[in-house]
């Protein structure tokens, strides 16, 4: 048997019997803490009866207030704490929530400012923390695990954004072994850079769509990680966009609009188009791109975001939709992603005023120089059964995460190439913290293809069996997890620490 029907046997096994399932000894799987779960539901997750109003309107995500009277500065407060939300007609569904929504609110500051954002952890018996992901922030600022915030208690994060940092970045909790389910029960929020000048007329404004995973019970619960959650990553019953499903916006003809989408999702690879509108790539997780760059569809694997330009040209109905994407699926239940609408666009008759045109250069971005050191991050799964218990396993370099050892020791302002190779039968989105990287090269089944475009990410999908190079630096001293962002994986071990050295 190859390895991989030996992982989808085996989740079957577990899946099939009882016996199997009441004798696995969960709490031996690295990084879970099994206490005070025991009803644990340990089979594929039941379909859930709960319907979801559609075509609502599509609800702008509140802003965070500023706080500060000074220029420059942004102060704020977030705290992270249960709440009661209405997902479905009729059903009360208990959520963790930034302020009290979800997703949190919109933070949104200028590159130039400082930030100081007061946090306050109001989870019951869990600690958390608050990371910005993909910004360039003290190590010490950035909600590593190591630095958790306990139950009931309050701490600052501050930090400032350098000239250059502006793009699409996002913040959710990094506690240690609780982040997926943190994020999957609700918190995690958008925080847009703007650029001290922007390229992009104001005409487009500037919609930000943030894609959650919601899966809801028949009493309108979140239900807990089954097995195959866990094998996964979390994957539930409907795409949310701004925590609404399938809302709706309405346009006049002609316009063109600028939309920052973000994969908020534990799990969810979103392989999107707009069904009668032309899209244009204009930025990454880290600003803008050089130039405008169209395309018919695009990828956004757990975490990655991406700034576009659509075109409503003609009146009608222009919908965004899920198209299929094979991420090497483990088991059963693979889910029916193809053809699910996210977004309806009511385009009017009304002719828009004239848009002015979008601008061929964006920005320059510069090459990474020619790097100092190379190293070499090997993703492997690992699955072991026996009579009495089973153990999976999600690693790199052949290690589970441990957050007292160091795996890297870097310096700062060192060029280096890092090569993720994909080694396992899943698709891994591999993130780094506290900096953005250049890809330079996928390379799969023995070919070698450039990106379609230079552009500043810190996170990038490495699909099964290809491998990633890519050329980063970090600028900050301190510790920085790297990880997959399937979030069940981190959890299970897919996680390393690099030490910076000033
Ligand atoms: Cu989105 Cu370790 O981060
Ligand atoms: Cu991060
Ligand atoms: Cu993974």
């Amino acid at each position: 048997m190859d390895r991989r029907s030996f992982l989808a046997a085996g989740v079957a096994t577990v899946l099939a019997s009882p016996r199997a399932i009441a004798q696995m000894k969960m709490d031996e799987m690295p990084g879970m803490d099994m206490g005070g779960h025991a009803g644990h539901d340990m089979g594929a997750a039941p379909k859930s009866a709960a319907m979801l109003p559609e075509g609502q309107a599509l609800r702008e995500l509140p802003l965070l207030a500023n706080e500060a009277n000074a220029p420059r500065l942004f102060r704020a407060n977030l705290t992270a704490e249960p709440a009661m939300v209405r997902f479905a007609e009729g059903l009360d569904t208990p959520i963790l929530g930034y302020n009290g929504m979800s997703p949190g609110p919109l933070i949104e500051v200028t590159e130039g400012d400082r930030v100081e954002i007061a946090f306050t952890n109001r989870i019951p018996e869990e600690t958390s923390t608050i990371h910005w992901h993909g910004m360039p922030v003290p190590a010490d600022q950035d909600g590593n695990p190591m630095d958790p915030v306990a139950t009931g208690t309050e701490r600052t994060y501050s930090f400032e954004l350098p000239e250059g940092s502006a793009g699409s970045y996002w913040y959710h909790p990094h506690p240690h072994g609780k982040t997926a389910e943190q994020v999957y029960r609700g918190l995690a929020g958008a925080f847009v850079v703007k650029p001290k000048a922007d390229p992009i007329p104001a005409e487009y404004r500037d919609t930000v769509l943030v894609f959650t995973d919601l899966r809801l019970a028949a009493d309108g619960t979140m239900p807990d990680n089954t097995m195959v959650d866990l094998m996964n990553g979390r994957v539930g019953d409907h795409v949310l966009v701004n925590g609404q499903k399938n809302p709706a916006l309405s346009v006049p003809f002609g316009t063109k609009r600028r939309f920052r989408f973000y994969n908020a999702t534990n799990a969810r690879f979103l392989r999107l188009s707009f069904d009668g509108a032309p899209m244009t790539i204009i930025g990454t997780d880290g600003g803008l791109l050089e130039a405008p760059v169209a395309a018919k569809d695009v990828l956004l694997s757990p975490a990655e975001r991406l700034e576009l330009i659509v075109s409503f040209e003609k009146p009608g109905t222009v919908t965004l939709n899920m198209l299929d994407y094979d991420r090497g699926w483990m088991g059963a239940g693979r889910p029916a992603d193809a053809g699910l609408t996210l977004l309806t666009v009511n385009v009017s008759d009304t002719p828009a005023e004239a848009f002015p045109p979008l601008p061929e250069k964006l920005r320059p971005i510069a090459q990474l120089g020619t790097p100092a050191v190379s190293r070499r991050f090997v993703f492997t799964e690992t699955m072991t059964m026996s009579a009495t218990d089973m153990q999976m396993g999600f690693l790199i370099n052949g290690a589970a995460f441990d957050m007292g050892r160091i795996d890297v020791v870097s310096k700062t302002g060192q060029v280096e190439l890092w090569e993720i190779v994909n080694k396992a039968d899943m698709d891994h989105p591999f993130h780094v913290h506290g900096t953005q990287f250049q890809v330079v090269e996928h390379e799969r089944g023995g070919q070698v293809s450039k990106p379609a475009y230079l552009a500043w990410k810190d996170t990038v999908n490495v699909a099964r069996g290809e491998t990633v190079r890519l050329l980063l630096r970090q600028d900050r001293p301190g510790r920085r997890m790297y990880h997959c962002h399937i979030l069940e994986h981190e959890q299970l071990g897919m996680m390393g620490v690099i030490d910076v050295q000033a």
